[in-house]
C-alpha cells in the first residue's frame, strides 16, 4: 500500500532521514521504532507532505505522492494523526470530530461518519458535547484518531500515540489501534513505547541513524533485547 523508497530529508545542514525505505502492506499494522531524536515525526510529515524530500519517491497504492502538497496526499488517502494532536481545545468532541472532513469536499454523511467513530469509541459519545480540553490523555488521542478516520482514509499515519500519557492508558490504546485496525484501516504506527508497539504490530522496524537499523516481522522476534541492540547498533 505505501512505499518509502530510498527517502533523504533534512533541515539545513542536518541530515535526519538518509536513503530511507521501508513498505507498509495493506490491512497491517506496522510498527516503526526509534529513540528520541531518531527521526520519526520527520519520517511521518514526509509521509504527509508537510516537508519536502531531498531525493527519493514515495508510492501509495502504486501513485506517486512524492513533492505533493499535503492536501493532495490525504485526497490520496492518507491521514496523519500528529504526535502534537492538535485538537481544538474550546470546541466539543463532536465539532472536532466534525472538522475531520472540513477538508473533504461533497461529504454528505457527516452524522453517519460520526456514528461510526462513536461506535468504534463508545467514550467519545459519553463525552459528545464536552470541550476537547476537558478529556483526559488518553481520551484526547482517541478523539485525535477518531477525528483522523472521519476522512475514511486508507492509511491511518499515528505519531506516538502514547506521548505524555500515563502507563496505565498505553493498554487502552493498544485496544483502540486494535479496533482501528479491524474495522479495515491500515496503520503506521511510530512509538519509542516498545512494548506498546509490539503488542499490536504485524510488522516492526527500527530507525536509527537515518536508516532502517531492524526490519522484521513480528512473529519473528523471540526477544526483544534485539530491538534494543537495534535502537543502539
Ligand atoms: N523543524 C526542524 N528544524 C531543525 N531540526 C529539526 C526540526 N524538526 C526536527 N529536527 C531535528 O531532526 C531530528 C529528528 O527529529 P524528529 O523527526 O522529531 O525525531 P523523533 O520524532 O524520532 O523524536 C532531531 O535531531 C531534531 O532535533
Ligand atoms: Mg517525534
Amino acid at each position: 500500500m505505501l512505499k518509502v523508497e530510498g527517502i533523504s530529508v533534512g533541515y539545513g545542514a542536518i541530515e535526519v532521514l538518509r536513503d530511507l525505505s521501508f513498505t507498509v502492506p495493506k490491512g497491517k499494522v506496522v510498527a516503526l521504532l526509534g529513540g528520541n531524536g531518531a527521526g520519526k515525526t520527520t519520517t511521518m510529515n514526509a509521509i504527509a507532505g508537510l516537508i519536502p524530500l531531498r531525493g527519493g519517491e514515495i508510492y501509495m497504492n502504486g501513485e506517486r505522492i512524492t513533492r505533493q502538497a499535503s492536501h493532495k496526499v490525504f485526497a490520496a488517502g492518507i491521514s496523519l494523526v500528529a504526535q502534537s494532536r492538535e485538537l481544538f481545545p474550546e470546541m466539543t468532541v463532536r465539532q472536532n470530530l466534525e472538522l475531520g472532513v472540513l477538508a473533504q469536499t461533497g461529504v454528505s454523511d457527516v452524522v453517519a461518519r460520526v456514528e461510526e467513530i462513536y461506535e468504534m469509541f463508545p467514550r467519545l459519545r459519553e463525552r459528545a458535547f464536552n470541550r476537547a480540553a476537558s478529556l483526559s490523555g488518553g481520551e484526547q488521542q482517541m478523539l485525535a484518531t477518531g477525528r483522523a478516520l472521519m476522512a475514511r482514509p486508507k492509511l491511518l499515519l499515528l505519531d506516538e500515540p502514547t506521548t505524555g500519557l500515563a502507563p496505565i492508558i498505553v493498554s487502552e490504546l493498544q485496544k483502540i489501534i486494535r479496533a482501528v485496525n479491524e474495522r479495515g484501516y491500515t496503520v503506521l504506527l511510530v512509538e519509542q513505547n516498545t512494548k506498546m508497539a509490539l503488542e499490536v504490530a504485524d510488522h516492526v522496524y527500527v530507525l536509527r541513524r537515518g536508516g532502517i537499523a531492524l526490519s522484521k516481522p513480528r512473529s519473528e522476534i523471540v526477544d526483544t533485547q534485539e530491538i534494543f541492540d537495534a535502537y543502539l547498533s
